[in-house]
């Protein structure tokens, strides 16, 4: 099993480095504003985002083969890579904060989320604050290209957010709305993340488009695997499994079944879905359907099509630690539990 370690290694004394620019960065004046932002910072997750940014900076710019042991103990990435990865990675904690907070969740990473701990509205402005400090340090920095895919990846997000919650009040979620939500809500700003990275270190228009399809890949892999993750009982995500039902959120496993089943049966499971808000046993039996019927092996296959196109998107770069740590990273979206 490939660990999250493997991958940052040639990148290792490049995430230290980050993560000072981010601590340095972030410092609220209040206490109460600085007691929510260190609690936010310090459960930040896997880092998805900035790793992706800086290893996407590090193969573009290194064209000669590297020797392992040679890469990862020094820095390698310039201030403007950093910058890159801070704008997509707090834009990505902002957009959690309010995420909890529509969803109502009690729980992110297996810790309180904001709102449980300090009220929704706390979380409202919390997540406001850290989106206000983040455009403002990048507009300090007058990296304007940057800044730009900044706020297109911003609309997308809300746009995805509200397309999901409208389909999931309306029980009326098709397989193309399903691609439409994730590509907006995760796969944008993963395709965001890859691309911020190569521009920042100068890479041809090209080289950025191919790795903003790469981001987009891993991340339209990324969220189909989080969604097959809610279906299984035994995972380590830290958050409770079904809660995509119990949310009324009809994802790939789900669609599948209902792609399969006759209009009748289709009825059935939706009466099923509405109920699964208060209803338990309801939770226990959709979940069943689901697994027994084959729709989490259908959205593993899919899944693994994803990673297909993008590994086939990193054989156009020269070998290098860095590209087998994406390689690494693609192997590890498709296998992770949590
Ligand atoms: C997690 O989805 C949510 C997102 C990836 C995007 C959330 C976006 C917003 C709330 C719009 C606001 C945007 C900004 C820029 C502040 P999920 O609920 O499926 O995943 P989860 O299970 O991890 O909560
Ligand atoms: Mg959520």
């Amino acid at each position: 099993m490939i660990t999250i370690d493997e991958i940052r290694r040639p990148i290792a004394a490049d995430l230290e480095a980050f993560d000072s620019f981010i601590a340095d960065n972030f410092n609220a004046e209040g206490d109460l504003m600085q007691e929510m932002l260190t609690y936010a910072l310090s459960s930040r997750g896997k880092g998805v985002r900035p790793m992706l940014s800086l290893l996407a900076a590090s193969m573009s710019k290194q064209k000669e083969e590297l020797h392992s042991e040679e890469c990862g103990k020094e820095r390698n990435c310039s201030k403007r890579t950093y910058l890159a990865a801070m704008l997509v990675e707090m834009i990505h904690t902002a957009s959690l904060i309010h995420d909890d907070v529509l969803d109502e969740a009690d729980e992110r990473r297996g810790k309180p989320s904001v709102n449980a701990k300090w009220q929704s509205n706390m979380a409202i402005i919390l997540g406001d604050y850290i989106l206000a400090r983040t455009m403002s340090l990048g507009m300090a920095s007058a990296q304007y290209d940057l800044i730009s895919y900044i706020g297109t990846a911003m609309a997308t997000l809300c746009e995805g957010e509200v397309l999901q919650s409208q389909h999931a009040q309306c029980f009326d979620t098709t397989r193309n709305d399903y691609f439409e939500i994730i590509y907006q809500k995760t796969a944008s700003l993963l395709g965001v993340s890859a691309a911020l990275g190569a521009l920042s270190v100068g890479a041809s228009r090209e080289e950025v488009d191919r790795m903003r399809k790469f981001g987009e890949a891993i991340g339209i892999a990324f969220q189909i695997q989080d969604d097959i993750l809610d279906y299984n009982r035994e995972n380590n995500t830290g958050k409770p499994a079904n809660n995509d039902l119990r949310e009324h959120k009809i994802t790939l496993p789900l669609i599948e079944v209902m792609e399969r089943s006759s209009e009748e049966r289709r009825k059935e499971i939706i009466d099923l879905l509405r109920r699964c808000h208060e209803d338990e046993a309801a939770v226990d039996e959709l979940q069943r359907i689901v697994t027994e019927e084959g729709g989490v092996a259908h959205a593993a296959e899919t899944m693994q099509a994803y990673i297909a196109r993008a590994m086939h998107l990193l054989s156009k770069y020269p070998d290098t630690p860095y590209r087998a740590s994406l390689m690494k990273l693609c192997a590890y979206i498709a296998e992770r539990d949590r």
